[in-house]
């Protein structure tokens, strides 16, 4: 019987056969009421028309479940407590401890998705939103990889626009080499031909001029244009890099990759009346919005929305992507609700294909305001990442950065707080490696003594059974991180199984322990070992074995 792939998934479809209901089972919340708890009877007492108890004593009679649990008990107005076998328990994490897979389930339907993420602008450095959507997505990238989904990474990288025309205005005035420049002096170069724009008529019409020779293909406008998307993508794989984030020059497909699309779908929306002209741009009037989407303003260009139509289109009608994911900023929900409405209504996107935006809220300064530099100006990402370096090593700041990220509901805004973040202790990324370090410490020790292990077969203590009960858990937390795209809750269940470790270190001893039972704990250390490293994996974490 194979259990690691969720125990309490096992035992709430043995209710459903005998019920035809799903038990909602949650965690005992003292150990001595067992493992699990089920309020079912109390649910279905009103339509049975039969008390409470009663109906629990019925069922309880009827659900298979004495080759998973101890006899059952009825507890208060009929709550139904569950206790997993010892022996069960142990089977399941012995099961885990030779899976390859870790007890991670593969996806029923490997689907294709497509991960909109990271997404930085060319000639800006990449800052703190940006390092939310690149921290984020990957988590997501490698959770749906790991159930055996199709993964498709795309960095909608932000490389076309008006901006360009300044930008290339600027530097041929200033005869400047752009591949002299790193991103930064290409952000300086930025201000400068932004301050230069407010102040000269003279430059700003030289600056509209220089995007339509841009837009025509004007050879040596191109030629500036593409050194300064070149010295920005060394910039941002460098940070990729560093962060040990998935992101490769593969996954590019910037806003200008979707330039030939863009007349064609104004056409294809206009031909089939979806879109229509008002004041002299090209509208489409989706249900339910206020304002419309822009298709093509009225000086003939195509904008945003144009291009993440195109986007939707290609995902879908190239790639066949199954599922669209973006990761992008709250502040862009409404633009993706559009997007998303005219998709729908050009058939663009299938009714069959589900598309979200994952929006997520701001980082803020120590000071509880929007995190911003000095001057006022966003707070460039590498600047943050030398910050944490300061209070630990590369691979432990990059842990507090990314869980501190990925640990609290993403919708809410966060504060960085470099020392709390970093702390070994509490709900940290630091804390969990840690963990892991402590558990590979035990086992290296065990190695180092000659002993030997291969199974877990004595969970007789409280602590052993909740650290077993907490890894038949493992597999279907990750699923659930793939369906509801919310990271903490992986974070959540892998602070859970630290903790648990950590009790379970302190009360059962196992270098001091013998025979069996010393054996049986190294292999549940293994288990845990695994779960943790596995999961930190799947959160864009490194787990060193030793710190
Ligand atoms: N470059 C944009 C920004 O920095 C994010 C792009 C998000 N992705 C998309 N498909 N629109 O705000």
């Amino acid at each position: 019987m194979a259990v690691v792939f969720s125990l309490p998934a096992l035992i709430s479809a043995r209710f459903e056969a005998a019920a035809g209901a799903d038990p909602e089972l949650r965690g005992a919340t003292k150990p001595q009421f067992g493992h699990y708890q089920t309020n079912l009877a109390l649910r279905m007492a009103k339509s049975v028309g039969k008390p409470p108890r009663e109906v629990a004593e019925d069922l309880v009679s009827r659900v298979q479940l004495d080759d998973l649990c101890e006899p059952p008990e009825i507890a208060g107005p009929g709550f139904i407590n569950l206790r997993v076998k010892a022996s069960v328990l142990a089977a399941a994490a012995t099961e885990l401890l030779r899976d390859e897979r870790t007890g991670l389930p593969r996806a029923e339907v490997a689907q294709t998705v497509v991960v909109d993420y990271s997404s930085p602008n060319v000639a800006k450095q990449m800052h703190v939103g940006h390092l939310r959507s690149t921290i984020i997505g990957d988590c997501f990238a490698r959770v749906l990889g790991a159930l055996g989904h199709r993964v498709i990474r795309q960095n909608h990288l932000g490389d076309w626009g008006r901006q360009f025309g300044m930008l290339v205005e600027q530097i041929l005035d200033e005869g400047l080499d752009v591949t002299t420049l790193d991103l930064p002096g290409a952000e300086a170069l930025y201000q400068r031909a932004n301050a230069h724009l407010k102040a000269s008529e003279e430059f700003a019409q030289r600056a509209r001029d220089r995007v339509v020779a841009l837009q025509g293909g004007d050879e040596q406008t191109r030629r500036i244009w593409r050194q300064l998307i070149d010295i920005s993508l060394a910039g941002f794989n460098a940070t990729y890099r560093r962060m040990g984030i998935l992101l490769t020059d593969a996954d590019l497909a910037g806003e200008s990759s979707y330039n030939e699309d863009l007349p064609v779908i104004a056409a294809d929306l206009e031909h089939r009346g979806l879109a229509v002209m008002d004041d002299g741009a090209l509208v489409v009037f989706a249900e339910g919005f206020e304002t419309p989407a822009i298709i093509r303003n009225s000086q003939g260009g195509y904008g945003y929305i144009c291009t993440d139509l195109a986007a939707v289109r290609r995902r879908v009608g190239v790639m066949r992507a199954n599922r669209l994911i973006y990761v992008v900023g709250v502040p862009q929900t409404f633009h993706f609700e559009q997007v998303f409405a005219v998709s729908r209504m050009a058939g663009y996107l299938p009714a069959d294909v589900l598309a979200e935006h994952v929006g997520f809220g701001q980082v803020l300064g120590p000071d509880g305001k929007k995190f911003s530099t000095r001057e006022g100006t966003a707070y460039p990402l590498e600047q943050l990442l030398n910050e944490a370096e300061e209070h630990a090593a590369p691979d432990v700041a990059l842990a507090a950065i990314k869980y501190a990220d990925l640990s609290s509901g993403l919708q809410k805004d966060y504060t960085f707080d470099v020392e709390r973040m970093t702390a070994t202790t509490g709900d940290t990324g630091p804390y969990l490696q840690y963990a892991h370090a402590r558990a590979c410490g035990i086992l290296r020790k065990a190695d180092a003594d000659g002993i030997s292990y291969d199974a877990v077969t004595v969970v007789d203590s409280p602590e052993e059974q909740n650290v077993a009960l907490l890894l038949t858990r493992f597999g279907e937390t990750v699923e659930l991180v793939a369906k509801t795209l919310q990271p903490h809750r992986l974070c959540g269940y892998l602070f859970e199984l630290a903790s648990a470790l950590s009790v379970f270190y302190e009360q059962c001893p196992v270098l001091k322990s013998e025979g069996e039972v010393r054996a049986s704990r190294l292999a549940l250390w293994r288990a845990g070992e695994r779960v943790l490293a596995t999961g930190l994996g799947l959160l864009g974490i490194s787990a060193p074995d030793r710190m």
